[in-house]
């Protein structure tokens, strides 16, 4: 086993997984050859292992276009379903919106982490987001200003909501994505998600793109159904698994 304070690694010569520390605890990722079973169970077990001698904590391992069949390894390594992450497809342009939206700056930060963190207050990796988070993103040679669109309200000029988008120029077709959506708890259910999302698919559409995608929590209800008004379809499911061991 090798270890550093932020990664563990453990191999048998042929397989190994790979354990990162993330906020959330391990994340578990398995380099085996082939497809086989027993082998990412072991590696899964042996991951496990690991995280007991390091003093315990949280393993999370996620796949990656899940089916019913996909709990069988994990489970069998004594994990348990955690979380299923839709991805959306849809085709572009999507309908006009006349919301206005405008660019984020970076005098918009405290007012975005307020927003982002009230409402994502739930969430386990968009939650609690720091400055310096803020900054590890807004410094990836993918983003842009004018793709993160800020909602203010037009009486207070207080922030209401965003919607960030991210152009996947490396795929092909290219597909734009959006990246983080929130409206502030204090104007959710008066209508503005839906536009919301809209102004975010403009912008995307406007950069000449055919294809937008999105992540989204399978229990999230009030998101979905806005995504499924808007003829979003479901192309894969990834599946999180979690265990925690002492
Ligand atoms: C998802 C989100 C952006 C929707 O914004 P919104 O302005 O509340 O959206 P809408 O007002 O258009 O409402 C969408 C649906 O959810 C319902 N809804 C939204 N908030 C609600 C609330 N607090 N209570 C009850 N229903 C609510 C609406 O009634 C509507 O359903 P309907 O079409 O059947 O009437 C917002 O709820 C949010 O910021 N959630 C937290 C962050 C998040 O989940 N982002 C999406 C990640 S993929």
């Amino acid at each position: 086993m090798a270890t550093e304070s932020d990664r563990l690694e453990v191999s048998d010569g042929t397989d190994t997984a790979v354990l990162t520390a993330s906020r959330n605890g391990w994340q578990v990722d398995l380099r085996v050859d082939d497809d086989d079973d027993v082998r990412r169970q072991r590696l899964l077990e042996a991951a496990t292992q690991a995280v007991m001698i390091d003093g315990g904590g949280r393993l999370e391992y996620w796949v990656e276009d899940a089916d019913a069949s996909s709990n069988r390894v994990p489970v069998a390594a004594g994990f348990t379903p955690w979380r299923d992450l839709w991805c959306l497809e849809r085709p572009l342009p999507a309908p006009d919106t006349d919301l206005q939206t405008r660019p984020y700056t970076t005098a918009d930060l405290e007012a975005f982490l307020e927003v982002n963190n009230r409402a994502f207050d739930w969430h386990p990796e968009q939650g609690g987001m720091t400055p310096e988070e803020v900054a590890q993103r807004t410094d990836e040679p993918w983003f842009d200003t004018d793709g993160f669109r800020l909602l203010e309200d037009e009486a207070s000029g207080r922030l209401t909501g965003f919607c960030w988008t991210k152009v996947h120029d490396d795929r092909e077709p290219p597909v734009g994505e959006i990246y983080a959506i929130a409206v502030d708890p204090d104007f959710q259910g008066q209508g503005l998600g839906r536009p919301l999302v809209l102004a975010g698919l403009a912008w995307l559409a406007e950069r000449g793109l055919r294809h937008a995608m999105l992540y989204v929590e399978s229990d999230n209800m009030h998101a979905n159904r806005i995504y499924e008004e808007l003829g979003f379809r479901r192309a894969a499911t990834n599946r999180a698994f979690q265990r925690i061991v002492r």
